[in-house]
């Protein structure tokens, strides 16, 4: 198994043409970066809806001129089925990001999560399978695991999907499975948990815990932690991710088709991140950190997290580089760098929101936004989300509250 090293140095030495579809979103960013410093030829596909020209802007800034000559961006979507067909032609590898995140936003506007996600991932499939690529990488989802109660997540083992998103994350496991036993197409999904880093925005309604508390952190403002704080998380700094990605698209997987935890198996509890994270930002000079509001739990919350990550290490040779604290490390210097920014501001940022726990299951918000928040999503999908998330055992509704009350104001 070659280790990540090994293949970087491959690379080096036998380029490959790669597509990555999201590319101007964080996660995709942070591949982008990698790959250009490999000195790979990378076409970009990006619809700019919830990704930044700011971020392509910003990895152009890190790497030689002659390593962004090989980047091509395509300003498009993938619902697109003549975009999807002209970003893949001539690549070897697809590394698939572009979606729409968030479990509240697909539970305020399933069919738009559904379009992008599902239909938008088909034309891609179908795309890759014609160009005849050598191997299809996607980014799947730890909401997968839906009310599955195990602890840690093996793959095998996932339960029904709590919200339209993470129906659309298990849609797609299913298709790339069906595409590699229809047509011999490789595929391999990356099953995200809680990711990390730089570029992740700091702002609006489904921003994730970490960017939302450096920020308020930053600016002063108390942070909100639902419940005693013991609610943990597997919480995975990108670099981790971007090394799955692409010890994936490289290594052969025997099965053809596959799926894998992407995580670091460490539970990391809220208050230690606000621990984490109080230490390190005041090693960077931000003082008047106050200490954080604990509100009552919530109805739902999934308390607990982690990822059995030993299959990707085992078929892949993953070997997750960075745990949470290294990786808070890495990312606090980007935050404190650009929060100055005002298209990044963390003025921008709500004090009201405690950021979600997770991206894809979980969310924290404060006070008056999540009764009037709920009563509308339940209004919309035509029913009491409050409880039906209880009975389910997810979060899905603070998220989902937090998500749509803001939803409406962007
Ligand atoms: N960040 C996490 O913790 C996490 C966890 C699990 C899964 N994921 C998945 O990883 C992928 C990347 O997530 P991210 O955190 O970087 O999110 P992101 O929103 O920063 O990136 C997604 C990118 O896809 C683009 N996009 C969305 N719809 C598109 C469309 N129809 N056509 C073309 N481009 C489109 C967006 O503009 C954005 O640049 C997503 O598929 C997401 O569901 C992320």
């Amino acid at each position: 198994m070659p280790n990540f090293d090994a293949l970087q140095k491959a690379l080096r030495a036998h380029p490959q043409r790669w597509l990555i579809t999201g590319c101007a979103g964080f996660i995709g960013s942070n591949l982008l970066e990698t790959l250009l410093k490999l000195d790979q030829t990378v076409v970009g596909l990006d619809n700019l809806s919830t990704g930044f020209q700011r971020n392509l802007d910003e990895v152009r800034s890190l790497v030689t001129a002659s390593q962004w000559r090989r980047f091509t961006f395509l300003h498009g979507d993938i619902r697109d089925p003549g975009m999807c067909r002209q970003a893949v032609a001539g690549v070897d590898k697809v590394l698939h990001q572009a979606a729409l995140g968030s479990v509240p936003r697909s539970i305020a506007d399933p069919v738009a999560t559904s379009d992008a996600n599902i239909n938008g991932f088909l034309h891609m499939l179908v795309a890759a399978r014609d160009a005849q690529v050598t191997s299809f990488v996607y980014a799947a989802s730890s909401s997968t695991y839906g009310d599955h109660p195990g602890l840690p997540k093996v793959e095998e083992r996932i339960g029904k999907p709590l919200s339209p998103y993470a129906l659309t994350k298990y849609v797609n496991e299913l298709y790339a499975d069906v595409f590699f036993r229809c047509y011999g197409l490789r595929t391999v999904g990356l099953r995200y948990f809680n990711v990390f880093g730089k570029r992740q925005d700091p702002n609006g309604a489904y921003a994730a815990v970490i960017p939302t508390w450096i920020a308020a952190m930053m600016a002063g403002r108390q942070v909100q932690i639902h419940g005693d704080g013991s609610t943990s998380r597997d919480f995975c700094y990108v670099d981790n991710a971007v090394q799955a990605n692409l010890l994936a698209a490289m290594v052969p997987v025997e099965a053809g088709s596959a799926v894998y935890n992407v995580a670091v198996n460490e539970a990391t509890t809220l208050n230690q991140l606000f621990a984490s994270l109080k230490t390190i930002l005041t090693a960077h000079g931000v003082s008047a950190i106050m200490d954080p509001l604990h509100t009552a739990f919530r109805t739902g919350d999934v308390r607990h997290s982690q990822a059995d990550v030993s299959k990707a290490m085992r078929e892949l040779g993953y070997a997750p580089a960075y745990r949470i604290d290294a990786g808070l490390e890495a990312a606090v210097p980007w935050y404190r760098k650009h929060l100055g920014n005002p298209a990044l501001g963390a003025g921008a940022v709500d004090s009201r929101l405690s950021g979600a726990v997770d991206n894809e299951v979980v969310s924290a918000v404060a006070g008056e936004l999540v009764s009037t928040a709920v009563d509308e999503v339940a209004g919309a999908v035509g029913c009491d989300v409050t409880s039906t998330v209880a009975s389910t055992g997810t979060s899905a509704n603070v998220m989902t509250s937090a998500g749509v009350n803001h939803a409406h104001v962007r």
